[in-house]
């Protein structure tokens, strides 16, 4: 039997929607529309891609998009003090400092100048401690859309075995905490961890954000089990045997994985659409909360 394909670009366009067609009462309410600023430091490639996206995103769900695009030699104390005047911006809901920052510039200082109460990516350690104790905050964006499509997908996730490949501080480590609320029996492994493949066994919920292509393989999965890829990863169609040019995979091997889950996400078209959508949800959210 082949898994169910989780269908997140669909969710992500419906979650979209919804947030689109909440941001007109909140106009009417507050005299003004809800704003994320996004900040871009330098010319990464894929960073200009997403930061685009954003901004397009934004502006199709009704709000105010504004981006500030910053040479790569940008000093760090030329950035903070920006983010300082974002901060006391009161037409300003969420800040999104786009992650990588050149290597001059310190990102957990960076991070830690946002308020954090326009910290829409929640990556300020005071919503990483929200998070932590169960306090309303921000979550960041990718694993609440994993969340977010579980639930969906399995309903009351509580007693479930979930494992977590990856333990960044922007997918892993946020994911395995959002997990452990709704009750989930959480491990979360690593490069390190002793007999991945059957730790991962053991996962009714397996989500894989490691960065590795096609790292996960269909006998490292639970018959059954509801496969999470956060992964994607660009390769070398050539490398692969294929024709030439480059394809999108994720963390897990996808043709073994579809076999053996029971519900898997595609890459593309699974988890990376829920992370603008969910961001637009937190800007949002922040909007309605300092209005209060
Ligand atoms: N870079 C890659 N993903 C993200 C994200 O979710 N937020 C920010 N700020 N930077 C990123």
């Amino acid at each position: 039997m082949t898994a169910a394909i989780i269908d997140g670009k669909a969710f992500a366009a419906t979650l979209r929607e919804k947030v689109a067609a909440l941001v007109p009462a909140f106009e009417a309410a507050a005299g003004r529309r809800p704003g994320l600023t996004v900040v871009i430091v330098g010319e990464d490639a894929a960073s200009q891609v997403y930061v685009r996206s954003k901004g397009k995103a934004t502006e199709a769900a009704g709000m105010v998009s504004t981006t500030h695009r910053l040479p790569a030699d940008t000093t760090q104390d030329d950035l903070l003090a920006l983010i300082g005047t974002l901060n006391a911006d009161p037409t300003v809901d969420g800040i999104l400092v786009q992650l990588p920052l050149p290597k001059h510039i310190d990102e957990q200082v960076v991070i830690a100048t946002i308020d954090p109460d326009k910290d829409v990516d929640g990556f300020h350690v005071v919503n990483v401690g929200r998070l932590g104790v169960g306090q309303e905050g921000f979550v960041p964006c990718t694993p609440l859309g994993c969340i977010m499509l579980l639930e969906d997908r399995l309903g009351d996730l509580s007693g479930l075995n979930a494992v977590v490949v990856g333990r960044s501080n922007i997918v892993g480590k946020p994911m395995a905490q959002l997990l452990l609320a709704k009750s989930c029996t959480v491990t979360i492994a690593h490069s390190r961890t002793q007999d991945l493949p059957g730790v991962c066994r053991r996962a009714d919920i397996l989500v894989a954000a490691v960065g590795r292509p096609e790292m996960i393989k269909g006998d490292w999965i639970k018959p059954g089990a509801t496969v999470i890829d956060v992964g994607i990863n660009r390769i070398d169609n050539r490398t692969d045997g294929g024709e030439g040019g480059t394809r999108l995979v994720g963390d897990v091997d996808f043709a073994e994985a579809v076999e053996v889950a029971g519900a898997i996400t595609p890459v593309p078209g699974g988890v990376g659409p829920m992370t603008i959508a969910v961001l637009l949800r937190n800007t949002l959210v922040s909007a309605y909360r300092r209005e209060g």
